[in-house]
């Protein structure tokens, strides 16, 4: 795990009736998520779940860094989540506006279900949040869609807000099954994000994004089948990679952001877990989790509602806004990190050093010691004021194609 999601919280956009003109329409649409369960919405929505407005120039505190909406962190956020975040178990959804139900934790059920004991209505305020149990899948399980059946088959990895289990499904081929793990938010809070991320997937239809194939909601809990691919960017960061095997992971990942860009999304969690490998003997990327991608709606930059201190680009530290440029910045970070076997930004920095780090260009600065055309090109996509970096991901294609180590590749001559 490269650290858990953040609060991915915010409203559903309006339904999407008819794509914008540069999105293909999947060929076979699936069903389009649910409507929610007819509770009111949460009371209070979170705040920047709509883009706010531009950036002014007048600097401002960073927002907290991920995992935290009120506390920077001064530890990595991945440190000790499998045991904070079990896979297993039970967790709770409040179900705002419902009459408070008393829950009651199952045991381990095999196939898991949500408990609903005792319907203990009160009908004088104050009110207590309602709640409900849900009990997660366990190997064995089964998850049922309008499409078949998803076996569980074992557990990927698990985040704060969602878990990933490899399933054998419909036509017996294998899916990652994504849960959006309700983690004590209010149901249609949890109802918006999965909504969010499948309707998004479902019209960011590219080679190198992350196939959905369903969507579907099974006792209170939300999942999403994705394509398995065989693991993240994470598994092959170490060694330093041959540098015609950066620029070919790189041609794919900036394709995909080219392609979000133009569609007027930024994805702003470009790290390495969400980058993920199939076909790993001749690598295709496919970007994933767009839990806290937003979209511009013709602004060039809005302010997140979280971020993912490690690869928080400066003008986030500086000024509080996201923009295109940002990927572009995130990318340069994995860029450095596969070329070098390093991250730019050391791990478990305490987070005021990272902000100083961020902030004085230090990832430029350790791009440029590389030394090398590709690594002057990485110290270009890490320049701290975005005039000076790339303005599209395509631009940066154009440069990195150029360069003696593409012309000269010799890659996968065997396959
Ligand atoms: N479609 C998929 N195929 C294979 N592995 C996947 C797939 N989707 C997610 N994973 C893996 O499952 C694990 C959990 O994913 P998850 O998104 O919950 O956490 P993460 O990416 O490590 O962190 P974050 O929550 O910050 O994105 C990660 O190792 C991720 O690479
Ligand atoms: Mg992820």
């Amino acid at each position: 795990m490269t650290g858990g999601p953040p609060s991915k919280t915010g409203t559903i956009p309006p339904p999407v009736s008819a794509p914008p003109p540069s999105v293909p329409r999947p060929q076979a649409p699936l069903a389009p998520p649910t409507p929610p369960v007819p509770y009111p919405p949460h009371p209070h929505p979170h705040p920047g779940s709509n883009p706010g407005p531009p950036p002014s120039s007048q600097p401002r505190a960073a927002p907290p860094p991920r995992h935290s909406a009120t506390q920077p962190l001064t530890h990595p956020p991945s440190q000790n989540f499998a045991a904070q975040h079990p896979v297993g178990g039970v967790g709770s959804v409040t179900l705002a506006g419902m009459p408070p139900m008393q829950t009651h934790h199952p045991g381990a059920g095999a196939q898991g279900s949500p408990t609903l004991h005792g319907h203990g209505f009160h009908t004088t305020p104050p009110m207590p949040m309602p709640r409900i149990t849900v009990q997660y899948p366990q190997v064995g399980a089964v998850l049922t869609s309008a499409r078949g059946n998803y076996e569980v088959r074992s557990i990927v990895g698990s985040g704060e807000f969602g878990a990933v289990y490899e399933c054998v499904g419909p036509f017996d081929q294998v899916y990652a099954v994504k849960m959006i793990r309700p983690a004590n938010r209010p149901h249609g809070e949890v109802h918006a994000e999965w909504a969010r991320e499948v309707q998004r997937l479902m019209l960011l239809r590219h080679p190198n994004v992350v196939f959905i194939y369903d969507a579907f909601e099974q006792n209170f809990l939300y999942y999403l089948a994705l394509e398995r691919c065989d693991h993240p960017l994470t598994a092959m960061l170490g060694p330093p990679m041959q540098e015609s095997l950066v620029i070919e992971l790189a041609r794919q990942l900036l394709a995909a952001v080219q392609f979000l860009h133009d569609n007027d999304i930024v994805h702003d969690d470009l790290h390495p877990g969400n980058v993920l490998i199939s076909h790993a003997d001749r690598p295709i990327v496919k970007i994933s989790d767009f839990g806290i991608s937003h979209e511009l709606r013709g602004q060039s930059a809005i302010r997140p509602n979280v971020v993912h201190h490690k690869i928080m680009a400066p003008e986030v530290v500086a000024a509080g806004y996201t923009s295109k440029q940002s990927d572009l910045y995130q990318v340069g970070l994995l860029l450095y990190w596969m070329l070098t076997g390093s991250p730019a930004l050391a791990a478990g920095l305490p987070y005021q050093e990272l902000i100083r780090q961020v902030g004085g260009g230090e990832p430029r600065r350790r791009a440029e010691q590389i030394g090398t055309p590709l690594g002057h090109l990485i110290a270009k996509m890490l320049r701290r004021r975005e005039a000076y970096r790339y303005t599209s991901a395509r631009e940066v294609w154009a440069d990195l194609r150029a360069l003696p180590a593409w012309q000269n590749r010799d890659l996968f001559r065997d396959t």
